[in-house]
């Protein structure tokens, strides 16, 4: 059975976990240590603990961290029960009633008034930075926060995607013209649901360090040698594809942010604008690397882009990887054309991406 914790949130642009399992087999030892510096996810991470690699991961986003952290240090579900059972009996509706009434109207639209005053009193009680039990309990929630409730009970919000948050005025929209209401749920009914379908996969026996961080933050982690990464599994952004705090605002709403969607990439450091500020993040990226990896180190990169072509690439990996200052070489490269295109899960309609290249380097 696949574990039940990779399916736990899904995420813009992530790779399924065959692709972490091939290379992990094909280039590590148990024991060896995986890096991925943008786990989204994590599925390189918590497929490293499942074959008995150490892992050590980190991304900017607050989604990709919480839904990282809960899978990688997972608390017993009975840590979690007795937690919904306490966080249930300190429930007090009334008190949520006013903040309530203050949101938007997308959220009255989204859920039903008990279940938006579930979710408000859930998004400021939960210490999902500092407690594991907390974070599976987030976790949890934002894999139930929206979906397609037409089709499925695991949902909170009325019918949506799955895999993006729609925007507001759109998500209106859509509901009224079509009639649709939110159903009834109840986020502690279903948190107990979700915790007992998720845990029927045993915990990993391992944790993982989990870092909140930009990447360029992690060389200062790996100050000794022997701590240093084996390998390194990653996925970067991708160019011009998807706008992480757009795509993702009700999820990031829920973790403590704005109550509509920022827009832009929030991080104000790559990809949307310019081929050349892309190529800069990358080169950042190698720069990175060359300061925190071992001697013999594999990186393998998948890497996409709408307006890139597979050359350019291959090519501009290949010459921004000079930025490591080490000697690095390209051991295999793979192209695969995406048929099953994700992007078109998570903006439908949108013209997705053709191809992803998969590189395989090794940092002398
Ligand atoms: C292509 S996604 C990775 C998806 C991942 N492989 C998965 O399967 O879910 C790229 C990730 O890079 C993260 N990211 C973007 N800028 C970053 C930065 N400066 N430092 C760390 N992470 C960053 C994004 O938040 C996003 O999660």
């Amino acid at each position: 059975m696949r574990h039940r914790f990779h399916a736990l949130c899904p995420y813009f642009a992530m790779f399924p976990e065959s692709f972490a399992e091939t290379w992990i087999e094909r280039l590590t030892k148990p024991g060896d240590l995986v890096l991925d510096p943008f786990c989204g996810r994590g599925t390189t991470p918590l497929q490293a603990l499942l074959m008995g690699r150490s892992a050590v991961a980190g991304d900017i986003n607050s989604v990709a961290y919480c839904v990282t952290k809960a899978k990688t240090n997972a608390p017993t579900l009975a840590a979690i029960r007795r937690r919904i059972t306490l966080l249930e009996s300190r429930y007090d509706s009334a008190i949520w009633e006013k903040e309530r009434l203050a949101l938007p109207q997308f959220f009255r639209w989204a859920f039903t008034s008990e279940t938006l005053r579930q979710l408000l009193y859930l998004r400021t009680i939960l210490s999902w930075n500092s407690s594991k039990t907390d974070c599976m309990i987030a976790a949890l929630i934002l894999g139930s926060l929206h979906g397609e409730t037409l089709h499925s009970d695991s949902y909170l919000s009325n019918q949506m995607p799955h895999t993006i948050s729609t925007k507001p005025l759109y998500s209106v929209r859509f509901w009224k013209e079509r009639g649709l209401r939110p159903p009834k749920r109840d986020a502690f009914e279903l948190l107990r649901k979700r915790a007992t379908f998720r845990y029927e996969s045993p915990v990993p026996d391992k944790v993982a360090t989990v870092f909140h961080s930009d990447f360029r933050n992690l060389p200062g982690f790996f100050k000794t040698r022997s701590s240093r990464p084996r390998c390194v599994i990653t996925s970067p952004p991708y160019f011009d594809v998807t706008d992480v705090e757009e795509d993702q605002w009700l999820r990031l709403w829920f973790l403590g942010g704005p109550p509509r969607p920022k827009g832009g990439n929030g991080h104000g450091d790559y990809r949307h604008d310019s081929r050349a500020a892309f190529w800069d993040f990358i080169s950042d990226m190698w720069r990175s690397m060359g300061l925190l990896a071992g001697k013999k180190t594999n990186m393998v990169i998948r890497l996409g882009g709408k307006s890139l072509d597979p050359t350019e690439i291959v090519e501009g990996l290949k010459a921004t990887s000079i930025f490591t200052r080490r000697k690095v070489n390209l051991v295999s490269q793979e192209i695969s054309e995406i048929k099953n295109r994700q992007t078109n899960s998570f903006r439908p309609g949108s013209k997705g991406l053709a191809f992803e290249v998969d590189c395989h380097f090794l940092i002398n």
